[in-house]
């Protein structure tokens, strides 16, 4: 029998397998007028087809909880009445086909107001469509402009963003809420020393990095409903002073364990497992299963559970990730790109029956 391939429930809430579609944004919201930072039918089409191929869980890409939170000027946000609504229609396509809902709410902090990758991803200025940057200090991350360094008032409205946000979330349909605490954004930031040099309440040791995060946390979990999972994603390593060749300190592995508790004490469900990007330097040794130890490090030595992410592409190596113990869940990211009914495949490559839409099913 297939592990990966077996429901795994959360709350009350039953995942029908394993195979979860990683949050990847697209840089193809609407960006003008009251429709701007809404989903579109380029969004409605990308995740429902990912559903239609058997993702158990579908995450919308990493989405703004405030206007200057975005990556870029095309990114999703959710603040508003039109984008709430617009992302009912995507919920509604994401769960008609079986799948769960799920939203990474997000905050760019230094890394926000920059240009579509596909153009450079340049900082854009004022001029350009971009915005001033916030971050815990006012230091730029290599090549984007010097961020603000927030106040103690703007922290707290920022909790209260995550917090309206999330409610707007769960009024649009979704049924998981993922706080974005990885890759460099606003809430990574906070927590490693290699980008938080404040010396007030918000910086200095562990529990004063984490605290941001934390109040975050609990401020969603506060307005999610006590029978559906809070996910959140972290950077369980900056690959700075784990890196035997680096002098330069960072967030650990030993830190993700001690962070793990304390999500958990406050309500996290799962914490979904990814690496680096709070510099552009570290030294990352990417490869197949490269940030697995690191979830099932989290798994083992806090008890959460943990899904892992990252060059996950085949689907033996993804049954073996979860037959063993090292997470709950694998979430694929490019692989779903490149193939979006991956998870049907591996269904029936790993001898579990694949979840064909009845449309399908009995055609094929
Ligand atoms: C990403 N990634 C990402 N991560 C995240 O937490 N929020 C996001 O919005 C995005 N956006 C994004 C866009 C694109 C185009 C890519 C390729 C990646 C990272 C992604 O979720 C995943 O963690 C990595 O891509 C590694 O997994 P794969 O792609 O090797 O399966």
């Amino acid at each position: 029998m297939s592990s990966l391939f077996t429901p795994l429930t959360l709350r009350s809430l039953t995942i029908p397998n394993r195979v979860w579609m990683s949050p990847m944004c697209m840089y193809s919201a609407a960006s003008e007028g009251d429709q701007a930072g809404a989903p579109t039918d380029f969004h409605l089409a990308h995740l429902a087809d990912r559903a239609l191929g058997g993702a158990g869980l579908v995450m919308a890409e990493a989405t703004g909880v405030r206007p200057d939170g975005r990556i870029s000027p095309w990114d999703l946000g959710l603040w508003n009445d039109q984008q709430q609504e617009a992302f009912s229609r995507v919920t509604a396509a994401i769960r008609s086909h079986g799948s769960v809902a799920a939203v990474q709410l997000a905050h760019a902090g230094r890394k926000a107001s920059t240009n579509r990758p596909w153009l450079g991803g340049g900082h854009l200025t004022g001029a350009e469509g971009g915005w001033e940057t916030v971050s815990p200090s006012a230091e730029a991350f290599s090549g984007l402009s010097t961020p603000h360094e927030l106040t103690e008032a703007e922290i707290d409205q920022l909790v209260a963003d995550f917090a309206a946000s999330a409610e707007r979330a769960l009024a649009a349909g979704f049924q998981v809420a993922e706080v974005h605490g990885a890759h460099g954004y606003l809430l990574h930031s906070f927590l490693s020393p290699a980008a938080n040099h404040r010396t007030d309440a918000y910086g200095g040791g562990f529990e004063n990095r984490t605290r941001f995060p934390l109040r975050v946390v609990e401020a969603v979990r506060e307005v999610w409903p006590e029978d559906l999972p809070v996910f959140f994603r972290v950077s369980a390593t900056d690959w700075l002073s784990e890196d035997a060749g680096d002098t330069r300190r960072g967030w650990t592995g030993d830190d993700t364990v001690l962070l793990a508790k304390e999500l958990q004490a406050r309500g996290v469900d799962l914490l979904d497992v990814s690496t680096g990007g709070v510099v552009h330097d570290a030294r990352i040794p990417v490869g197949p299963d490269y940030q697995v130890p690191f979830a099932a490090r989290a798994r083992q030595e806090a008890g959460v559970p943990t899904s892992a992410v990252g060059l996950v592409t085949d689907p033996r190596q993804a049954e073996e990730i979860v037959a063993s113990g090292r997470a709950d869940a694998v979430m694929l990211g490019r692989q779903l790109l490149r193939e979006p009914y991956w998870a049907h495949r591996a269904a029936a490559e790993l001898g579990a029956r694949p979840a064909w839409p009845e449309q399908y099913g009995y055609a094929v």
